[in-house]
């Protein structure tokens, strides 16, 4: 037992330590913000989609770095690129984590993927696995030739099915990642890899959506046996795991047997399973860093293309602006290739432009303070979250005239405003997209094509403009896609029909 002097002392210790930290947080308080209600914080305000918008109408009050409390949890959320680095960057030692959330990390496990996963040296060998393979623009394209195929059975899709565009594309990018990672070949129409990819894609975006599992707001439900009455939660993380699981497992088996039997492609796999420096204890995180390039590329690359085609519908003088470069450049009997990239500044502007008119994830990548900290004078506590308002950024006015409009001339100016890759849309700091030049690659030699071979104008019934409101043109999901539009997609002439024919040859 405590004697009575000790039990004094212990009292006297914990009423200093209180009395210190109240002095330190009335000096150091946590930034301005909404007050919200008790208990819930402003939780109910934030809406399910858009929040971006929520969240730009709150900086209006409270300016570009404020606070909010969810259920007691601290966020901030930060609309300017220049304090964004100031955490990212400057302070990326105490900034590079990702949240820890319940349902997803320790239930699922998705921190087996890069995403998710926490600053140790798994993450350090997947990112270097990725600049390994695919950091440059050269090491890209020796990928990406293999690939033209893939973006041409796409024109072939969309010419025997326009109004299927946004499938068309979905299954364009989702082979390319496969295709990328594992050397996998899909079949046009149904494929089981692709099928399962799909479902690991959905539960996992399920699990991000705020609010869609009680144990994410009450944490401690984690420890609830499964048979327990309302642990239906707990089933639904087994079953997103042995998902998730069997999508890396299934084709990184299939390329090692490939391998053994000397018939398989060449991929980001086969290239880092055959590398002089590989050895069988890297194998656990080559596997792991390959299934992440699936779920972080196809469905991005997908809203980023979808939105640029949405854009070239209703800026039909830009669409065509575009196309007499493309004419000028490759001409009406071949077909665009990355060679001739460097020749088409205006296409290259169209595309930085509908990366920042249209931001497939408006809400960047969340971060999580990995220990108290203090900036400019305000207080953050260790394992606030730090949420960037990327879309918010995108459009100021103070940085893009007429930001809502769609305008790739700005990109052409001898001091152009700083672009949506350059800290915005793919990130900041150690945990930037690693994935940028394969992203733009991707849309680049797409929209190349596109545009080369096909016209796609406004009918009765298409949207009249680029409307990014909660009724417009675009779901407001975490990973934002245009909903689906009415348009007219035709080819170009009967030279670009039989160039898109010439594909059935090479089936
Ligand atoms: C238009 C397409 C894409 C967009 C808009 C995009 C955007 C982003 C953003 C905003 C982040 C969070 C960065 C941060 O926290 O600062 C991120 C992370 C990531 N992206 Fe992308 N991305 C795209 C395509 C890709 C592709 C093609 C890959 C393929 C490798 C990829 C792989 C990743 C990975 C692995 C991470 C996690 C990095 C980490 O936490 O260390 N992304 N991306």
């Amino acid at each position: 037992m405590f004697s009575l002097e000790t039990l004094v002392i212990l009292v006297c210790v914990c009423i200093a330590y209180f009395a210190y930290r109240s002095s330190f947080q009335l000096r150091n308080p946590l930034p301005p913000g909404p007050k919200g209600l008790p208990l819930v914080g402003s939780a109910l305000d934030v809406p399910e989609k858009f929040s971006w918008l929520k969240f730009r109408e709150w900086s209006h009050q409270y300016g570009s770095f404020y606070s909010l409390n969810l259920f007691g949890k601290t966020m901030i959320i930060i609309s300017s690129p220049k304090i964004l680095s100031e955490f990212t960057e400057k302070r990326h030692l105490n900034y590079s984590e990702r949240p820890k959330l319940p349902m997803a990390v320790d239930l699922v496990g998705y921190d087996e993927t890069t995403v998710f996963m926490p600053t140790n040296l798994m993450w350090k060998e997947h990112r270097r696995n990725y600049s390994k393979l695919f950091g440059t623009r050269a090491a890209m394209e020796k990928f990406f030739e293999m690939e033209v195929l893939g973006a041409r059975r796409m024109m072939r899709a969309i010419l025997n099915d326009p109004t299927g565009l946004a499938g068309s594309i979905r299954h364009w990018t989702t082979s390319l990642s496969l295709k990328i990672t594992y050397g996998y070949e899909t079949k046009p129409g149904n494929d089981d890899l692709i099928s399962l990819a799909d479902t690991v894609l959905r539960q996992f975006t399920h699990t991000q959506k705020p609010g869609a599992f009680m144990v994410d707001l009450v944490p401690s439900l984690k420890y609830l046996p499964a048979w327990f009455p309302g642990s239906g939660f707990k089933r639904t993380a087994e079953l997103y795991r042995n998902d998730f699981h069997e999508m890396m497992d299934v084709p990184f088996n299939m390329v090692q047997e490939q391998l053994k039997k000397g018939v398989a492609k060449q991929s980001f796999t086969t290239d880092l399973l055959s590398a002089e420096d590989y050895s069988a204890d890297k194998s656990y995180a080559l596997k792991t860093s390959a299934v992440t390039i699936y779920g972080a590329a196809a469905d991005t690359t997908a809203g980023q293309y979808h939105g640029l085609l949405v854009l070239m519908m209703l800026y039909p003088e830009v669409r065509k602006k575009a196309q007499q470069e493309l004419d000028r450049v490759v001409g009406p009997d071949r077909l665009p290739d990355y060679s001739d990239r460097d020749r088409l500044p205006y296409l290259e502007a169209c595309i930085s432009e509908a990366m920042r008119l249209h931001v497939v994830t408006p809400l960047g990548g969340m971060r999580a303070a990995a220990k108290d900290d203090i900036y400019d004078g305000f207080f953050i506590p260790k394992g606030t979250l730090i949420q960037p308002n990327i879309w918010q950024m995108a459009h100021d006015p103070e940085v893009y005239e007429d930001p809502m409009e769609y305008i790739p001339e700005r990109w052409l100016v001898q001091n152009p405003p700083l672009h949506p890759h350059d800290g915005i849309c793919f990130g900041s700091g150690r945990r930037i997209c690693p994935g940028i030049v394969l992203a733009e690659s991707t849309v680049f030699i797409g929209a190349a094509m596109f545009l080369s071979l096909f016209d796609i104008y406004a009918v009765e019934g298409s949207p009249k403009f680029f409307d990014q409101s909660e009724n417009g043109i675009l779901d407001g999901e975490t990973i934002c896609h245009p909903k689906p539009f009415k348009s007219g997609i035709k080819p170009r002439s009967a030279k670009a029909e039989a160039l898109i024919k010439s594909i059935d040859h090479e089936l």
